[in-house]
């Protein structure tokens, strides 16, 4: 049995592929194998040889099998009879993806607005004059349309319009999917609007030609500025995980809104103009074909970029469409 066990380790050393070691395991442990002769052999030996032998036997048996399993499990061989695979080594690490802050920041809003029963609508990023300023109450050469810097779009000459407002951009806010909304429902409703967004001017670390709004409007027969406060205060509570928050709102204008304000919050000692907002224009009812004596609504725009800025500490508006792995792979 010495000799058998030596002779195995020797053979089992020098395997080198699988059809090897299943010779090894034949020559060894097979029905000619010296060991299954000793075994058989047994029945005819006296008591004490047999209390001797039999379980040294049956030992060495179930030593080989246990090197014969290692070995097949460690040294397996790929079909082509080739390269070893040692499948001891640690695993690679599976790839995960991420999301883009800007999508976290994205649904995250979307799923506090849903809490608060607001619908979540959709609308085009090529707009026509007419969504995107008149019938926000900004009519060619008001003076407001300079704060929306825009690109237009060029039209093929056979396909230009005759009517001005029909001409094409790219819209500079989401404000005019109000007024597509507008047109097809009928009050009371709440919607956010979430979207891509342009604008026509130069770069730098708070501005990018493109950046993303999140709009919201709601419409009843008394909805106020109270319910407003309310909305928006709720909103940021829970987007910023109940911090103290502090809230301004300070007189602004908009030609869409009136009064019209901007949102202020203070956050880690630091005020912050968040957003833009008011009363829906009179006027912007008019060109919904709603009566604007029997309405009332409020809306709201806001940057989903900058805050995603503010949450997560981002210097830089650019970071976020610059398709640098090192920023996403943090989320
Ligand atoms: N659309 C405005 C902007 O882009 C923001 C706004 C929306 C203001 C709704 C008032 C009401 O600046």
């Amino acid at each position: 049995m010495k000799k058998i066990k030596s002779g195995f380790s020797t053979d089992l050393e020098r395997v080198k592929n699988a059809d090897e070691l299943e010779k090894i395991r034949v020559k060894y442990l097979g029905r000619k194998s010296a060991l299954t002769a000793i075994l058989r052999s047994l029945k005819d030996k006296s008591v004490e040889e047999k209390r001797k032998l039999g379980p040294a036997a049956q030992s060495l048996r179930r030593e080989m099998e246990a090197l014969l399993s290692n070995h097949s499990a460690s040294y397996r061989f790929s079909a082509a009879g080739g390269e070893r695979v040692d499948l001891s080594a640690p695993a690679k690490k599976a790839e995960r993806g991420h999301l883009h802050p800007l999508t976290v920041v994205d649904e995250e809003t979307q799923k506090i607005f849903s809490a608060m029963n607001f619908s979540v609508v959709d609308g085009p990023e090529i707009e026509t004059e007419y969504y995107n300023f008149d019938a926000l109450n900004i009519p060619p050469n008001h003076p407001a349309r300079d704060a929306w810097d825009t690109f237009w779009l060029k039209e093929p000459a056979s396909q230009k319009s005759k009517v001005k407002s029909q001409k094409l951009l790219l819209r500079t806010h989401t404000s005019p999917v109000q007024m597509r909304y507008m047109e097809e429902h009928s009050p009371p409703f709440q919607i956010i609007v979430p979207g891509r967004c342009f604008r026509y001017e130069a770069t730098d670390v708070s501005h990018e030609v493109n950046f993303h709004q999140l709009e919201g409007l709601m419409v009843g027969k008394s909805v106020s500025l109270a319910n407003f406060k309310f909305v928006v205060e709720e909103f940021f509570k829970r987007f910023f995980g109940g911090q103290n928050i502090q809230f301004r709102y300070r007189p602004s204008y908009f030609p869409f809104v009136e009064p019209g304000l901007e949102v202020d919050i203070k956050l880690g000692g630091k005020w912050l103009e968040i957003m833009g907002a008011g009363m829906v224009h009179p006027r912007v009812f008019e060109y919904a074909h709603y009566n604007p004596h029997d309405l009332q609504g409020f809306a709201f725009g806001m940057g989903i970029d900058r805050l995603a800025m503010i949450k997560y500490k981002i210097p830089d508006i650019r970071l976020f469409y610059s398709g640098d792995l090192r920023l996403v792979r943090q989320f």
